[in-house]
Parts: C-alpha cells; sequence; structure tokens
C-alpha cells in the first residue's frame, strides 16, 4: 500500500495553478484557459511527461485527488481597482465575511460585509425574492456575525461606492449575539482593545495596521532580496547574550511542571554543592536564553556569504513600561561583508526610504485612513522621509547641540552619558524639522563589546537612527574585525572569552570589515502607521505583566 502511494507521488504530474501561482513559460508545456463558474479564468497547465493517464488510475484505486486550489476573490481586488469594481458590473461575485451592520427596511436589507481585505466592506442589497431572506427575517444577520453572499455586482445609488453586491443567495455561517459581541458601534479605546485582542483585528484600524505591517514585512524581504542579500535564521534558543545587557529569558527544563495547578516546589531544582543551580542538569546542560538578538550568528553568515539578513522574533526582559518596548519583538538585521559604518549608513536609509515608499504606493486606503483617523499629516511626513536625504551628525556634536540647546531635559545631558529617548526625539523633532537623523560614533562604554574601536580610542563605530515621536528605530555599528582589539575588549569587560570561540573563530580566519544595524520591526510599524503605542503594532503583545492570548 506505502509502495504504490509513493509510486502515485512519484508520477503526480498534473499541476492546476490558479492565475497568481503560475510557473515559469519555460516549465510549463500547454497552457489552457478555463473559464470558472465564477467568471474566474484559470490556467491549466500540464506538465511534459507522457505519463498523465497513470496517476489517476492508481488514484481511484487509493482515493481521491486532492482539490484543485483556487484563489478567491477578495472585496480589495474588486473595489481596489481604478474604476473602483465598475470593471466587475455584471459579472457574479460570493463574497464570504463578517457582518458590519444590517439595516433592514421595508423593501431592500442593507448588509455590510467586510473580510478583512481591505477598509471597505462590501455593500450587499437584498430583497425579500433573495435565497436565505429567512435568514434576515429571524434576525441572524447581526454585526460580527458571519456570512457568505452570492450575487451580481451592480452600480450603486449610494456616493459612498460605485458598485454594491445585488444578493441572490446569503447563508449566515456563524452567528453573533448582539448583545454580548464586544465589539459596538461606537469607538472604543485602544486600552479596551488590548483586552480583546483576538477581536480587534476586526476594527479598522487594527485591520490597517495588520495589512501595512504585512506590506513592510513583504517589502522588506523584496528590499533585500532585490539587493543580493540572502535571507538567514538565526536561532531563537542562545545561549551568548549579544547586547551583553542581561536581559534575556532563560530557557530551562529545571523547573517542570508536574503538578496541575503550575506549583512547583524550588526544592526540586537540581542544585550543586555550594548551593547554586546545577546547569549541568539542565536540557542544554547549561544556561540558555530567549535570543537578544541574532547578529553574532548574522556576523557568521555574512562572513562566508557576503550580504545576508535576518528577520525574525527577539526577546527582551527588560522591565521598561513604555510606548516603545515590548518583551517580545521582531528585529530585522542585516549584516554587509566588506563594508564600514558609512556603507551600514548608507545601507539603513535606503532600506527605510524604500520600504516607506512601498507602503505609500502599496497601502494607499490603509495610508488614508491613518492620515485622517491616527496622525494628521503622516503622510506628507512619509513622503519627506522618502524624499530628502538623512543626516548624520557625531554623539559629541549631538551632546554640543542639547547642550546649547538650554531646553530642561529630565536626564541630564553629559558626554559619555546615553541619550534618552526625550534628548531623541528633541534632536529629530525641533532640531531637524520632523526628519529621520543619524548619530553615529558613541561613546565605548555605553556601547556593546562587539563594535569597532574609532581612531581616538574613547568611541566606537557606531550608529543610531532616530526618528520622531519613535526616538531610536535602528541601531548598528562597523563590528571589531581585529582580533586583538576584540579580545582586549572582552576582557576589558570581563566577559568570558571561551564562550565567545567561535565569534573570535570570524577574526582567526579570513577576517573582513563588516558591519550591520538592527531594526525593531514594530517600531517601523509605528513610525509608518502613527499608531502611538508599540502595543497596537503587534497582534499580540508581550510586556511586564502581560502575555495574555
Ligand atoms: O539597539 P539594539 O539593542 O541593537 C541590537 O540588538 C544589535 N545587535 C543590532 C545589530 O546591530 N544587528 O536593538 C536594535 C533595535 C532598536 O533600535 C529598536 O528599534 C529595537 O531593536 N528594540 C526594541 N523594540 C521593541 N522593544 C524593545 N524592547 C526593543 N529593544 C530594542
Ligand atoms: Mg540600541
Amino acid at each position: 500500500m506505502a509502495g504504490a502511494a509513493a509510486a502515485v507521488t512519484r508520477r503526480a504530474v498534473t499541476l492546476l495553478l490558479s492565475s497568481r501561482f503560475r510557473t515559469p513559460a519555460s516549465r510549463v508545456s500547454s497552457l489552457i484557459p478555463i473559464v470558472g463558474a465564477s467568471n474566474r479564468r484559470f490556467l491549466c497547465a500540464s506538465s511534459v511527461s507522457a505519463r498523465t493517464a497513470e496517476p489517476a488510475e492508481a488514484a481511484s484505486q487509493l482515493g481521491e485527488t486532492v482539490k484543485e486550489f483556487r484563489k478567491r476573490f477578495r472585496i480589495d481586488e474588486v473595489k481596489g481597482g481604478p474604476d473602483q469594481g465598475l470593471d466587475w458590473v455584471g459579472k457574479g461575485l460570493t463574497v464570504r465575511g463578517w457582518v458590519r451592520t444590517c439595516r433592514v427596511q421595508s423593501s431592500v436589507t442593507f448588509i455590510e460585509v467586510n473580510d478583512g481585505s481591505c477598509l471597505s466592506n462590501m455593500q450587499c442589497v437584498m430583497t425579500s425574492d433573495a435565497e436565505g431572506y429567512d435568514q434576515i427575517e429571524s434576525g441572524a444577520v447581526t454585526t460580527g456575525a458571519s456570512i457568505l453572499i452570492e450575487g451580481t455586482v451592480v452600480p450603486s445609488q449610494g456616493a459612498k461606492q460605485k458598485i454594491e453586491l445585488k444578493v441572490t443567495r446569503l447563508v449566515v455561517i456563524g452567528r453573533s449575539d448582539p448583545t454580548t459581541y464586544p465589539i459596538q458601534k461606537k469607538r472604543a479605546t485602544r486600552e479596551f482593545l488590548r483586552s480583546i485582542a483576538h477581536l480587534r483585528p476586526r476594527t479598522n484600524t487594527f485591520s490597517a495596521v495588520t495589512r501595512v505591517r504585512n506590506a513592510l514585512a513583504y517589502a522588506t524581504h523584496k528590499f533585500f532580496q532585490e539587493n543580493g542579500f540572502v535571507w538567514v535564521s538565526s536561532p531563537i534558543i542562545t545561549a551568548s547574550d549579544c547586547e551583553g545587557a542581561g536581559e534575556q529569558f532563560y530557557v530551562t527544563t529545571l523547573i517542570q511542571n508536574d503538578t496541575e495547578d503550575n506549583n512547583f516546589n524550588v526544592s526540586k531544582i537540581p542544585t550543586t554543592k555550594d548551593g547554586k543551580i546545577d546547569w549541568s542538569q539542565d536540557f542544554f546542560g547549561k544556561p540558555a536564553f530567549l535570543t537578544v538578538s541574532g547578529q553574532l550568528n548574522g556576523e557568521t553568515y555574512a562572513c562566508a556569504l557576503s550580504d545576508i539578513y535576518t528577520f525574525g522574533p527577539t526577546f527582551r526582559a527588560e522591565n521598561s513600561n513604555t510606548s516603545r518596548h515590548l518583551a517580545e519583538f521582531w528585529m530585522i538585521e542585516p549584516e554587509l561583508a566588506f563594508a564600514d559604518l558609512n556603507d551600514d549608513m548608507a545601507c539603513a536609509t535606503a532600506y527605510l526610504q524604500y520600504v516607506v515608499k512601498y507602503v505609500l504606493e502599496n497601502c494607499k486606503e490603509d495610508m488614508e485612513f491613518f492620515n485622517t483617523w491616527i496622525e494628521k499629516g503622516i503622510i506628507n511626513r512619509l513622503n519627506d522621509v522618502v524624499e530628502k536625504s538623512f543626516v548624520q551628525l557625531s554623539y559629541t556634536d549631538a551632546i554640543d547641540l542639547l547642550v546649547k540647546s538650554k531646553k530642561k531635559f529630565e536626564f541630564p545631558v553629559k558626554w559619555g552619558l546615553d541619550l534618552q529617548s526625550e534628548h531623541e526625539r528633541y534632536i529629530t523633532e525641533q532640531v531637524f524639522g520632523g526628519s529621520p537623523v543619524i548619530i553615529r560614533d558613541y561613546p565605548k562604554e555605553i556601547k556593546a563589546f562587539y563594535m569597532r574601536q574609532n581612531d581616538d580610542e574613547k568611541t566606537v563605530a557606531a550608529m543610531d537612527l532616530l526618528v520622531p515621536r519613535v526616538g531610536e528605530l535602528i541601531g548598528g555599528s562597523q563590528r571589531e574585525e581585529r582580533l586583538d582589539y576584540l579580545e582586549a575588549r572582552l576582557e576589558e569587560l570581563n566577559l568570558n572569552k571561551e564562550s565567545y570561540w567561535w565569534y573570535l573563530d570570524l577574526r582567526r580566519f579570513g577576517s573582513v570589515p563588516h558591519a550591520g544595524f538592527g531594526l525593531g520591526f514594530e517600531r517601523l510599524v509605528q513610525f509608518a502607521t502613527g499608531i502611538e503605542n508599540i502595543r497596537d503594532a503587534i497582534p499580540f503583545p508581550r510586556t511586564p505583566g502581560s502575555a495574555d492570548f
């Protein structure tokens, strides 16, 4: 039986593809257009092999072939075109989504359906002769219910849209009790919506943020792929602390959930004779953590494949209850080989301009929404980001500028101290009129061990890219590629040299100047949507005291 099934898999040669999932023409011998029942065109691609009859025979003995994948048209594709759907007039369409409102009038019923593909709802107009009208009469079509509607696209009488759907059939898929459905018509606060994070994507704000986040992720891969970077997966579990800030979450099996009420007896944690935790008995045989950054691993691949980037989740156990900090956030970390700090800044600038331009061009409806409801003027602000060159200045000059400003800051301003959010925001928002600014060459004492020492011996080749409202969006540096300097720095900082043996090896064998940066993806989402709190820039935020959903 198993052998026969394998033979079927090996011989399966017929491919059916929807228009979005075409194989390159060279791999397809013939493309036969098929018009689907709902006016959709599909391309049937048959392969070059002559053995097409065999799998059908075998399949008839063993079971049925898997159903063909068909892309479904979503509201965005119908209404989002240049003529806002008028080219669909007269065509049949099936909409599946969630009811936003249902207004029953004496002769017609208006149902607004949203399927999450865009902000626009499909206005569906239903008369009592349509199939499923009994569902309207029974009151099952309420806000939040999921429904399927079939109908014909017609020009709309209303001023709000060009087209609407004349319903021929309605099916209620999942009911929603209107008295307990938490999303009501009146505007809810963001705080309240965080408490219903499982339902908030059904609101305009959160669906728009989610689509823009998706577009930013897509544009990120597009930018790096187009520029020859290779995507590398850095590990989530690690034994090293990249940033050396001690903000790591432990990953351990020494605490076993062996009781029903999660009550673990501490005395069961194995200890050494002198009362310390015996890590040798832990899963990895030593302390392990959730990564704070994929950089060190990224460097190893850059020192082999030249330019790479990572894009994955990172974790920080810093107890910062601010609008810019999460305990779990996504980071994009490119690493450029044969590159210095100037190359790094150029890459960060080009990347940021590229992804911002991408959302301005591809998320127009959502961006208009943010411009009206979230941050007035955001489109102009982002257009400036795309068009204007970024300014860079040294940390020393930034300190001078802050001191000379005579402004009263909460935190002290002094050479050697780190810049706080209020300083960073003052620089971008007040001094440079809202444009991104890069500060470079920070004192080595306030930066991580891996940054390359400058000739002045006081500063390192670091750079932070600051943006209005958010502050630090990117942190990066040229890496110390000189073995002796790096070893000396590890010693100076009392870091365990042995545990960095593999990192040091990169400096022993074919070392190259290299540089990279890390961009906090949720801060980018904040920057591109204007959303004030980082907890609203990620689907399920994890912050001190909060890991629900
Ligand atoms: O400046 P950071 O700590 O730099 C690094 O981790 C380097 N290893 C990056 C590199 O060179 N490859 O973090 C980089 C960025 C910050 O600029 C910020 O945008 C974001 O990560 N970030 C956070 N975002 C949300 N919540 C937090 N707790 C964050 N901590 C850092
Ligand atoms: Mg930083």
